[in-house]
């Protein structure tokens, strides 16, 4: 009999203090701060979010400025990392090249052999700054066309959007993109900052705490469920065959991509917002085949099943129609989630103790050794 204290996938367990993120998964709320993310979304830029973040407080003009200029100055990506991206075979996954992109910037950071506060402010500048670089260099390397040099004039999100076209985006989808940026940007002890956490609380460095972190969003029960949407969208092909294709999932037990959430018993906050900017996005491109397909799976699964959409949903129909090709989905949920793998890091080197769980062991204990030639 396990322990009855034991929790398959640590579910409901508290394993840290943190005054980071707040999520209230009854009412469906998530907090930054102390700030409702939903309202950050509406009318704060990324930046100000990656302030609030790191620092707990929304900045003056003046730290706004002096933050926006440091990560603008920050962008280039240091040569050597730049060639790491350039010698992968065009078959690597974007989120591979994004992991190897994370732990060489990490050998040549300038900080690479402190580990004080201060120069771990600076590498969290860094890394929010060049994984936008990173996952667009290498996206453009991989459809074989040169990459596009960060432009000091844009916004983070403008920036992205135009590394990855190489020409400025209309307003609304930098507006979209911004407010993407936010509502991905921390969620508390999800897998990933989870395994951020676990690295930093050995006093490991800040890269190798980020490297675990990008390699664990990328499992599609995490990060990767937003490309898997895409991908099942594609497989349905009509809002027609939305209910027949259901059946057959639900007969097969298949899980539906973008649903259920381990914290959120109701509808994930972010997915109402995304739902009305895929909705919005679509009508501008008058192409809302994606939205209503989505709204679709939506109505039958919510009336059938206590299953609701979560940030992984309606995010990818937006992402397409801003011309983001889906392979670099989880890359994209990256550039949002430095923000928070950054801000749990620094809080976890700021109270560390070693997080070092138990396992319940569940095998044999004393069995005699047999000799080998008697086996
Ligand atoms: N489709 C169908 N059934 C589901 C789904 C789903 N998406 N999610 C949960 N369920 C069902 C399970 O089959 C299970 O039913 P059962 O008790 O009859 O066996 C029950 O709901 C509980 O599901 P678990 O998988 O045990 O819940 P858990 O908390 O471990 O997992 C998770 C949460 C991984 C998000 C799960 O809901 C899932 O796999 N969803 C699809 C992948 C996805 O969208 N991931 C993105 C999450 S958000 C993010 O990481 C950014």
């Amino acid at each position: 009999m396990p322990d009855p204290g034991f929790k398959a996938g640590l579910e409901d367990v508290v394993a840290g203090l943190s005054d980071i993120c707040f999520i209230d998964g009854k009412e469906g709320r998530l907090v930054y701060r102390g700030y409702n993310a939903v309202e950050l979304a509406e009318k704060a830029s990324f930046e100000e979010v990656v302030y609030l973040l790191w620092n707990g407080k929304l900045p003056t003009r003046a730290e706004l400025a002096e933050l926006d200029r440091e990560l603008k100055a920050n962008r280039t990506l240091a040569e050597p990392v730049q060639s790491a991206l350039n010698s992968l075979p065009p078959s690597t996954l974007p989120m591979d090249a994004l992991r190897t992109a994370v732990s060489v910037a990490g050998i040549y950071d300038p900080d690479a052999h402190a580990n004080d506060m201060e120069a771990n402010r600076r590498k969290a500048v860094r890394l929010v700054a060049q994984i936008p670089t990173m996952v667009t260099h290498f996206e453009r390397v991989r459809q074989g066309k040169a990459p596009v040099a960060p432009d000091p004039n844009l916004s983070l999100a403008e920036n992205f959007l135009y590394m990855l076209h190489g020409e400025r985006p209309r307003p609304s989808h930098a507006s979209v993109f911004n407010t993407a940026l936010i509502l991905h940007a921390d969620h508390e002890l999800n897998a990933s900052t989870f395994s951020a956490r676990v690295t930093a609380a050995t006093l490991s460095d800040m890269y190798s705490a980020i490297t675990s972190a990008v390699g664990t969003l990328k499992g599609p029960l995490h990060g990767g469920a937003n490309e898997q949407v895409m991908y099942m969208l594609q497989e349905i092909g009509s809002k027609e065959n939305v209910k027949p294709w259901l059946e057959r999932a639900f007969a097969e037990k298949r899980k539906i991509m973008g649903f259920g959430h381990r914290v959120y018993k109701t509808e994930d906050p972010r997915a109402t917002v995304l739902r009305r900017l895929s909705r919005q996005l679509g009508e501008e491109a008058n192409d809302l085949r994606y939205w209503e397909m989505l709204r679709e799976i939506e109505t039958t699964i919510t009336a059938s099943k206590k299953l609701y959409p979560n940030v992984d949903f309606y995010s990818g129909s937006a992402y397409v129609l801003m011309g983001i090709p889906i392979e670099i989905f989880t890359p994209v949920f990256a550039v949002s989630r430095i923000s928070g793998w950054t801000a749990h890091v620094l809080e976890q080197y700021a109270h560390n103790r070693l997080i070092r769980p138990r396992a319940e062991y569940t095998g044999p204990t004393h069995l005699d050794f047999v000799p080998l030639d008697q086996r």
